[in-house]
């Protein structure tokens, strides 16, 4: 037991247990804030990571991180342990106490050890074929993974349970041992590969099984109890391993994460059929801050990776995904090009937020759609700090400018659309379509020449509608106005009230044509910069580069005349 509770204390993270009932500040390598157990205007409060423990120099208070779960919660050591397991993401220690957790776990094991004895066996034949053969694993990787074979008529589950004095309601009550159509008891796995699921302690929890044929489903976990739930564990995931590495790795599949084990990157871990969840990043983030996703590069497996956002975008994590053109799947990259192959992509992985903009925006040509898009996905964000990043990162891809983007992503969705574009009006700041949009409605020979010159440097909804409107033939202010909806008629009206500062419409023009030239410039650096970045030829890299300096330059001469002019 006090072996057990001394690993789970290591694993603790006792300043982030404090901090969850006082606010503390850094000071040196410990960390000080008031006392919660005593009055005081000072902090003589200390946490000290490291040794993990806490002590007040004005009370004398001070123990470890039970201790003070204990006493700030007031409750007993064993409700506290499992308290403290929680606020850290981790599997609190096994307490002696729970006699069925260690009887559980012993069964556990016992099976996974039977089915690996039969994978070797002749009654294992063809699940070995298929592993050596179709997977290229071998017999020590058999044994070092302990990976397994449930035969078609397996009775490996109750050989373990007689083994270990287990009787068959304990079985059926853990899910190992189901009731079939005819009222006879038959095992779980079947038929299939079996793949041990081990807690953060080490011990056996579950199994994930892999049907041998085209057997649907493909994969099946046991059934979630006490002691596993698949949202709250990580195949092969190893503290140690990614503490050395210093980043951990996340992948979707069991067959993935013993890729990139015989790899040699054993600090991959895996989902076990889920998305990642705010339980897998505690986990991780006891360990690191460092998270590379490496999920399927289908559609399912990006929009998991989209997915992941709304558990991310509160943490302090250094987030990247990497994909894959030529491979579903690690396990597939693998094969296919081997770890020299893969530390070569590692290099490709982008930072998550990026790769969340780029994916929200997705294909659609559009720019507005595409705007559109990535306001419906990032609907639910709160953290405008956030917002203003991704507006940043959008308004590069897309090519507009960050004020315009960010206006856009702060609309709200549909509903609520009216209230809100009437406040934004109040404080108009006229942007390249706005004046465009007063253009349009300037002169004939105005409109024709926005047509030919400018129509592509429309992006915001609102001229683009206006573009519409005078296309259609109808060319007064007036009449175009009843046909806005309140939000844009209230901007079309300031635009040609008090909108424009300089009403001299060739002038205008003249920026407008500057604006779509000068954005059409950052398009073609942006372009350089990416081949820049990608291309190994150091050559053609310097090549690149100069041309890209060149085209800054003549950007900022150009950028500075039409500033001038504003
Ligand atoms: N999975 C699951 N249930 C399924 C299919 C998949 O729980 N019916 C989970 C498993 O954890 C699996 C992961 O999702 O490892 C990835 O599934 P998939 O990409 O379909 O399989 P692969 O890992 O590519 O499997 P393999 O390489 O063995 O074909
Ligand atoms: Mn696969």
């Amino acid at each position: 037991m006090s072996k057990e509770l001394d690993e789970f204390k290591s694993k603790c993270d006792i300043a982030k247990v404090v901090s969850h009932y006082v606010s503390l500040e850094k000071v040196g390598s410990n960390y000080r804030g008031l006392c919660p157990f005593h009055e005081e205007k000072t902090p003589s409060f200390y946490v000290n990571p490291d040794k993990g423990f806490f002590h007040c120099f004005g009370c004398g208070a001070g123990g470890d991180v039970i201790e003070f779960v204990k006493k700030i919660e007031n409750i007993s050591f064993i409700e506290a342990v499992q308290r403290v397991a929680e606020l850290c993401g981790i599997d609190p220690p096994l307490m002696s106490k729970d006699t069925f957790y260690v009887k559980y776990t012993s069964l556990m094991e016992k099976i996974a050890a039977n089915y690996k004895s039969v994978l070797l066996s002749v009654r294992g034949k063809k699940a070995w074929q298929y592993l050596s053969k179709e997977r290229g694993l071998s017999k020590e990787e058999v044994e070092k993974f302990t990976l397994g074979y449930a035969p078609i008529d397996s009775d490996i589950v109750r050989r373990s349970a007689k083994e270990l004095k287990i009787d068959e309601n304990t079985l059926i009550k853990i899910g190992l041992l189901i009731r079939g159509k005819n009222g006879r008891l038959r095992e779980f796995f079947r038929n299939r590969i079996t793949f041990p699921v081990k807690n953060s302690s080490g011990r056996v929890v579950a199994f994930g099984g892999r049907a041998l044929n085209d057997e649907e489903p493909k994969y099946l976990n046991s059934a979630e109890n006490k002691y596993f739930s698949k949202s709250k564990i990580l195949y092969l995931f190893n503290r140690n391993k990614i503490k050395d590495a210093g980043f951990s790795i996340v992948c979707e599949g069991y067959m993935d994460a013993i890729a990139f084990h015989r790899n040699g990157f054993e600090n991959a871990c895996a989902l076990l059929g889920t998305g990642v969840t705010k339980f897998h990043i505690e986990i991780l983030k006891g360990v690191t801050r460092n998270i590379l996703l490496v999920l399927d590069s289908d559609n399912a497996g990006i929009n998991a990776m989209k997915r992941a956002a709304k558990i991310l975008a509160n943490e302090d994590l250094n987030v990247k995904v990497l994909t894959f053109e030529d491979s579903k799947d690690p396990d597939e990259f693998f094969s296919k090009h081997g770890k020299d192959g893969f530390r070569e992509i590692l290099k490709k992985a982008v930072e998550y937020w990026d790769f969340y903009v780029q994916k929200s925006l997705g294909e659609v040509g559009d720019p507005i759609k595409a705007l559109f898009r990535l306001r419906r996905s990032i609907s639910w964000m709160d953290s405008s700090v956030l917002k203003r990043q991704l507006a940043s990162k959008a308004a590069r891809i897309l090519m507009m400018e960050e004020k315009d983007v960010m206006y856009e992503l702060q609309q709200p969705l549909k509903e609520k659309k009216e209230e809100s574009q009437i406040k934004h009006t109040e404080n108009i700041q006229l942007n390249v379509d706005d004046y465009i949009v007063y253009l349009l409605f300037y002169s004939d020979e105005m409109r024709r020449r926005i047509v030919e010159h400018l129509e592509e440097a429309i992006i915001s909804p609102f001229a683009k509608k206006a573009l519409n409107i005078v296309k259609s033939g109808i060319t007064s202010p007036q009449e175009a106005m009843r046909l806005m909806e309140r939000g844009e008629g209230e901007r079309f009206f300031q635009i040609f009230t008090k909108g424009i500062p300089d009403s001299n419409a060739e002038k205008i023009f003249e920026l407008c044509v500057s604006k779509l030239e000068e954005r059409k410039l950052k398009h073609r650096i942006e372009k350089l910069e990416r081949e820049m970045i990608s291309t190994p030829d150091a050559k053609l890299k310097a090549k690149l580069m100069k041309e890209a300096m060149e085209l800054r330059s003549l950007l900022k001469r150009k950028g500075g005349a039409s500033h001038g002019r504003k």
